[in-house]
């Protein structure tokens, strides 16, 4: 596959810098064509959602009534909390007014005059730095009331910064509209959509940070270019956040369809020693892993990582070599997936709780390979169950990872059970206590 070599800017967080490479041209060309040329557009440029689904942003933009007289609102999620990825504040701090330039043009596309920017709350030197940005914007005329004067049009867009508290449940988008509007971050039920019932009872969109500052390029340079790169079903650059047993972790920028093992190897510099890879999981820890065995010619694009047994997510590869205890990795994951939880539904309250018990019980070395089975019986008892998405981003780990590498699991429950037989065996001789007693 061809590569795209971008060119690195420096200092393009920075207005006049950004000015300087065409910033701001994408917003004047969009306002002088009609909302739903944007929307055509972005539909037929292909673009997908970064946030995890992959959904078309230009259909979804699409489902946004015309004739309403309700105020419409863009939610754009930067929560990011999902281990693994931490892509969106590269764009934070690198590209802060690309995404917002992409959040004008979606507002106008999408008739909406107010725009939150949904930061996770940890990200403190992020939130200040895109402050900042939104402050020289607002300053210049380039958000705000300003526009009109500037654009010489009736569009304005306000754009606020709304952060999160410390929650994974608010990158959920009807989660984070309640948290935005001062509930608690408890998922709605769906139907209804955010685009008929978002914010405050409006129509709504909520998409990705990545997702947005794709679109003034779309603009400026053609939906037909944006088209052009990588995988056809999945076109356009996607921002890989490489971490785990890499020599060099990161975020890359690659075209969609890149080869996970040209990204391990060429790009993220290869595992550490040389060892080989036991497991990889290449979209954020919720999606399901990869045996290091079957990563021959897998592309990171959606449909091809479906067709490999996984998911895109959020391009978070996290890479796990051979001397890895995968039973820890999973029970740390199911921990972080239990505490999240926001409780509001069963299966996945109780079910979380569940797995993350068996799973230390093997840990601990009292596991049977009946919990195995048990394990995989309360992941399906989880998945499609839930209210969000979380029940799966919960069972999906437990129930690909124990599947995919039983024979590692079997190994550890046996091995932990036969060391604590001669363990018992030992003082119990050393007790002179009968054999006979004993029981596993
Ligand atoms: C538990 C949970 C956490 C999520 N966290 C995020 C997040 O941090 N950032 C994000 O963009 N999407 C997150 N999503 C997905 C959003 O609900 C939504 O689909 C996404 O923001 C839509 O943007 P996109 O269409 O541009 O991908 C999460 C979903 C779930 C179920
Ligand atoms: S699936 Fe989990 S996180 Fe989502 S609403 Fe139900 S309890 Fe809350």
């Amino acid at each position: 596959m061809e590569k795209i070599v971008l060119p690195e800017i420096e200092n393009l967080h920075q207005l006049d810098v950004y000015l300087n490479n065409g910033g701001y041209t994408a917003i004047r060309k969009a306002l002088s064509q009609s909302p739903d040329d944007i929307i055509d557009q972005v539909k037929k440029s292909g673009l997908r959602g970064r946030g995890g689904a992959a959904f078309s942003a230009g259909l979804k933009w699409s489902f946004m009534p015309k004739s309403t007289d309700k105020p419409k609102y863009l939610c754009i999620n930067g929560d990011e909390s999902e281990p693994g990825s931490f892509k969106d504040r590269q764009v934070f701090e690198f590209n802060p007014h690309q995404l917002i330039e992409g959040a004008l043009i979606t507002c106008y596309a999408i008739n909406a005059r107010k725009a939150y920017l949904y930061i996770r709350g940890e990200y403190h030197k992020w939130i200040k730095l895109m402050q900042k940005a939104i402050d020289d914007a607002y300053e210049n005329g380039f958000i705000g009331e300003k526009m009109k004067e500037k654009y010489g049009t009736d569009f304005s867009c306000d754009l606020y910064i709304h952060k999160g508290a410390g929650a994974y449940i608010c990158g959920e988008e009807s989660s984070l509209m309640n948290s935005i509007e001062g509930k608690r971050g408890y998922p709605r039920v769906k139907p209804p959509f955010p685009a008929q019932n978002g914010l405050w009872g409006n129509p709504t969109t909520i998409n990705n940070v990545e997702t947005l500052t794709n679109v003034p390029p779309i603009i400026n340079k053609g939906w037909e270019w944006f088209a052009s790169i990588g995988e056809p079903k999945h076109p356009g650059t996607l921002l890989f956040g490489v971490s785990g047993h890499v020599n060099k972790p990161g975020v890359y920028e690659l075209p969609s369809g890149t080869l996970l093992t040209d990204i391990i190897y060429n790009y993220a510099g290869g595992v550490p020693g040389n060892k080989k890879i036991k497991c990889v999981i290449p979209g954020g820890s919720s999606m399901p892993p990869l045996r290091g065995d079957a990563l021959e010619g897998v592309k990171m694009d959606a449909e091809s990582l479906r067709a490999a047994g996984s998911a895109i997510g959020t391009g978070g590869i996290m890479v796990m070599d051979e001397d890895t205890d995968l039973v820890k990795v999973l029970a740390r994951i199911t921990k972080f997936y239990y505490h999240e939880s926001c409780g509001q539904c069963t299966p996945c309250r109780e079910g979380t709780g569940w797995m993350l018990k068996l799973l230390n019980r093997i840990v601990d070395g009292k596991g049977s390979s009946k919990d195995l089975d048990l394990l995989i019986s309360v992941a399906n008892n989880i998945e499609g169950n839930t209210v969000c998405a979380l029940g799966e981003a919960a069972a999906w780990p437990v129930k690909f990872m124990v599947t995919r590498f039983r024979d590692e699991f079997e190994a550890q429950v046996r091995e932990k059970v036969e060391l604590e037989v001669k363990n018992k065996v030992h003082s119990m001789r050393s007790t002179e206590t009968p054999i006979t007693n004993i029981t596993v």
